[in-house]
Formats: structure tokens, sequence, C-alpha cells
């Protein structure tokens, strides 16, 4: 068990950690002392992220839809003598459309990233401080198209109450976030401003989220100690309206 407050020398691993919220978690996590690994399903890609982020961060290829690479990394870091204070997971791999058109490898995958991977992080990591996992807007806030989103996000939910309790005093926590310039929606090229716009202009924060506001918060998750069992909605206010 631990009480600490405080992340200087704790090792925390962030996995899918080549996203943009990801990406800032580690920079933030190094900034405060924190001993960081972050994982990809690339080992070019994460290392790329690693070598742009200021201070030393291990890396590693974690696929989440297998769980042998899951624990290849959990052996990796025994033999390396570390223990997981803080495992925060990002991944996501959403399959979106409409539900006559979905494809059970897509759900699957789906699944893999945000729930059945991150049980299996879980169960071969053993984090001795917190989880934290990431669900989004779209649990609490369905739209046609995100049927599969919008239910690995509730499951993750679920996942973090149900865990907390079982593996007390571990603290687990889910975070909600609304819309995020984190580079998720860079593929929307044009369109991307306008979204952000609209989104802006309807939430009750008026803003859309950076990757330093959700890291911001996720850090101080993590090293309060009476925060567990609950949902972290970062998201601008956006499911109230
Ligand atoms: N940005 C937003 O507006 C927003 C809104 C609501 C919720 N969220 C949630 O916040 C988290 C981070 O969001 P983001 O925008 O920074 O990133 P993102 O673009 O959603 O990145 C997802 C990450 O998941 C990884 N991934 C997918 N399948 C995986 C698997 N099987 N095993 C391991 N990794 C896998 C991807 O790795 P590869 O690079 O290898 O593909 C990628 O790094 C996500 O969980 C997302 O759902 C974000």
């Amino acid at each position: 068990m631990t009480t600490a407050t405080e992340l200087k020398g704790k090792h925390v691993v962030i996995v899918a950690g080549g996203s943009g919220i990801g990406r800032q978690l580690a920079q933030d996590a190094v900034d405060q002392g924190a001993l960081v690994t972050i994982t990809g399903r690339s080992a070019d890609a994460v290392r790329a992220v690693a070598d742009s982020i200021q201070g030393s961060v291990a890396t590693a290829v974690v696929d989440l839809g297998n769980e042998e690479s899951i624990a290849e990394l959990a052996t990796e870091l025994t033999r390396r003598d570390v223990v997981v204070e803080h495992l925060i997971s990002l991944a996501n791999a959403p399959a979106k459309g409409p539900v006559e058109k979905l494809e059970r490898e897509a759900i699957t995958r789906a699944f893999d990233a945000k729930v059945i991977g991150a049980l299996l992080l879980v169960k071969h990591l053993r984090p001795v401080g917190s989880v934290t996992l990431f669900s989004g807007i779209v649990g609490w806030r369905p739209k046609p198209g995100m049927v599969v989103t919008a239910t690995t996000n509730g499951a993750v939910a679920f996942l973090g109450q149900a865990l907390a309790v079982e593996l007390a005093p571990v603290r687990v926590n889910a975070v909600s976030p609304g819309i995020v310039d984190s580079g998720a929606w860079d593929g929307m090229g044009a369109d991307r401003d306008s979204f952000f716009s609209g989104v802006a202009a309807k939430n009750p924060a008026r803003r859309i989220g950076s990757t330093q506001d959700i890291s911001q918060a996720v850090l101080s998750a993590i090293t309060n100690p009476f925060l567990t069992g609950t949902v972290l909605h970062l998201d601008g206010g956006a499911r109230l309206v």
C-alpha cells in the first residue's frame, strides 16, 4: 500500500503513451520527477515520442489485443526491478458506424483497447498505487454511429469502480475527457476548427480541452490518496448540455 502524494521517484507506466494526451502526461510526469515508461504498438513510433520528451523515458511495445505482449512488459519491468506505482492506459481503437455496418473484428479491437486490455494490464503489471483508465464523453452523450464507443466508455467507468473495490487499497479511477485538441481530430482537415468552435460555443466551459487540462487533472488524481472508484469528467461540462 502507498499513501504517496507526490510522483518524485515513482514509476509511472503510460500505455498508449504515443497519443497526444499520453505524450503530455509523460512530459508532465517526468517534470514532476517520476520514472516513466511509455508503451506503443510500434517500437519506432514510441521511441520517437520518447525522444521528443525532455528528460529520460523508457519505452516498450504493447498491443492490448495481444496478452503475451503485456506479459512480456511485466517480465521486463520485473527484470529492471521496477515496481509500478501508477498505471495509466489511454488506448483507444474506435469502431464507428451504424450498427448494421459494424464488423465483429472492429468491435473486438475497440473492447481490447479500452476494456479487456485494461483488465489484462492490471492482471500482469500489478500496480501498487493507482490505475487510471480512459473513458470519454460519448459514454454519457451517445450519438448515432458511436454505439461501440459509448459502450466501451461506459464499460470503462464500471470497470474502474469494480476494480477499485477488488484491488483496494490500490486506487482505480476512470477519466472521461470531452473534446480535446490532442491531435486525434487533425484528420478532419479544414473542418476541424469549425468543429472545435461549435463544441466550445455549446459547452459550459466555452472552450475545448487541451492536453495540459487533462494531464494536470490526471496527475492530481493519481497522487490524491482519497480518490478512488470514480469518474473524473474533464469535459467542460459538455455532458450537461
Ligand atoms: N481527444 C479527445 O477529444 C478525446 C475525447 C474523449 C475521450 N478521449 C480518450 O482519451 C484517450 C487519449 O486520447 P488521444 O486523443 O490523446 O489519443 P487517441 O488518438 O485516441 O490515441 C489512441 C491511442 O491508442 C492506441 N491504441 C489503439 N489500439 C491499441 C491497442 N490494441 N493496444 C495498444 N494501444 C492501442 C493508439 O496507438 P497507435 O498509435 O499504435 O495506433 C493511440 O496511441 C483515449 O482513450 C480517448 O478515447 C479523447
